[in-house]
């Protein structure tokens, strides 16, 4: 298979790349990455000599380039966002270009070649769930609530629009907060454990009971391959961690796993707009395709802590340029 990947700098496309790469050495990959702060070729540094894989410097605005890749991939995995909900409230026009119009761009190529395409989407869409209430799933009406989440809505609402109005081959997932190897450090798990590796606080948003539900980014990477081989055309997938926990329990076991304690927390000023609780129920991609969550949350967050550990160079190069100067405005200090 000829998988045209956008935004596989990142995170979470940085590491469906190392996946793709170890399991399917046949397939081929071409990685679309217009490199914002975001996006950081170290994280493919192993895999750049294959031969199965390339990486090409644009923009999923760029038409023209997008039309010469396209035309030559069988399935397109867009992953390419931004993706920070606290540099939407900052900045919001950013996340309208590469989200909104950067996946209209993409979907529009996409339809000229009717090429089969992956759209990855986020739990945001569902806005903010009551403490009891029953965890989102794919018949959740939308609530986006944050420029982000709503970007990401828009974006899935034109994805569907092009299934039912062109017939182009989607599918779509929504997933909840990912975490592992490579995180950017500006979200609450890579952000407060290398703070507390370089002997600094923790900033907390409000009183920091707020739920999200975290998965280990290899399990979403497995759970995006099940829906590109096995997924309906058509169908949206929610994919969960089984890891519903409040920020404050987060930031409490990584303290734990430092050998550090609560005076290394420093409650800060809340998020405006502060989604009170995501979580995902993930029914029909375990009963359907097969698919559920291998890494618990334990497993997980050691794994990331050694990770973290380990790759003291790559974090401590990630968080000094543009993004001291983000972490200044977002916290007044550096
Ligand atoms: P990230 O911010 O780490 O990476 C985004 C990548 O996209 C970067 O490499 C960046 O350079 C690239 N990019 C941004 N704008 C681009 C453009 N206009 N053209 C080409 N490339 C561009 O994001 P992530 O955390 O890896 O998230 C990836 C996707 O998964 C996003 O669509 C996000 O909405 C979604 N998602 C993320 C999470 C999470 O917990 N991180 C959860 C649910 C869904
Ligand atoms: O739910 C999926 C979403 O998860 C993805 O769509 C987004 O791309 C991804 O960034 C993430 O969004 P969140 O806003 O949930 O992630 P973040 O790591 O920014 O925040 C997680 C929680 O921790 C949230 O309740 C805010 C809080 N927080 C965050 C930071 C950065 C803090 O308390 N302190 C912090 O310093």
């Amino acid at each position: 298979m000829k998988i045209l990947v956008t935004g596989g700098a990142g995170f979470i496309g940085s590491n469906f790349i190392h996946f793709i790469l170890e399991q399917y050495p046949e397939d081929s990959i071409v990685n679309l990455d217009n490199l914002t702060y975001a996006g950081n070729l170290e994280n493919l540094a192993s895999v750049e000599d294959n031969t199965q894989y390339r990486f090409i410097k644009g923009d999923i605005g760029d038409v023209v380039l997008i039309d010469s890749l396209v035309a030559q991939c069988d399935v397109v995995v867009h992953f390419a966002a931004e993706s920070h909900v606290d540099r939407s409230i900052l900045g919001p026009e950013a996340f309208v270009q590469t989200n909104v119009f950067g996946t209209f761009t993409l979907l529009e190529v996409a339809r000229k070649y009717s090429k089969r395409f992956h759209h990855v989407s986020t739990d945001e869409v569902f806005g903010s769930l009551e403490r009891d209430a029953p965890a989102f799933n794919e018949a959740t009406p939308y609530d986006p609530r944050s420029p982000y989440s709503a970007s990401k809505a828009a974006s899935d609402h034109l994805v569907r629009a092009y299934f039912h109005t062109y017939g182009l081959p989607v599918t779509l997932s929504n997933c909840s907060n990912n975490y592992g190897p490579y995180h950017f450090p500006e979200k609450l798990i890579p952000l407060a454990l290398t703070n507390l590796l370089e002997e600094k606080k923790v900033p907390v948003y409000g009183d920091g009971r707020q739920i999200r539900d975290w998965l280990f980014v290899e399990d979403h990477c497995r759970a995006i391959d099940v829906i590109l081989r096995q997924g309906k055309i058509g169908e949206t997938y929610c994919i969960g961690g089984n890891g519903e926990r409040e920020n404050i329990w987060i930031v409490e076991q990584l303290l734990t796993l430092l050998g550090k304690d609560t005076s290394s927390i420093e409650y800060v000023t809340d998020r405006p707009g502060h989604d009170r609780r995501y979580a995902i129920d993930f029914t029909k991609i375990r009963t359907e395709l097969g698919w559920e969550p291998s890494v618990s949350l334990a497993e997980g967050l050691a794994r990331t802590v050694a990770w973290f550990q380990k790759n003291e160079n790559w974090w401590k190069r990630v968080k000094s340029g543009e993004y001291q100067q983000y972490y200044a405005s977002q916290y007044g200090k550096s």
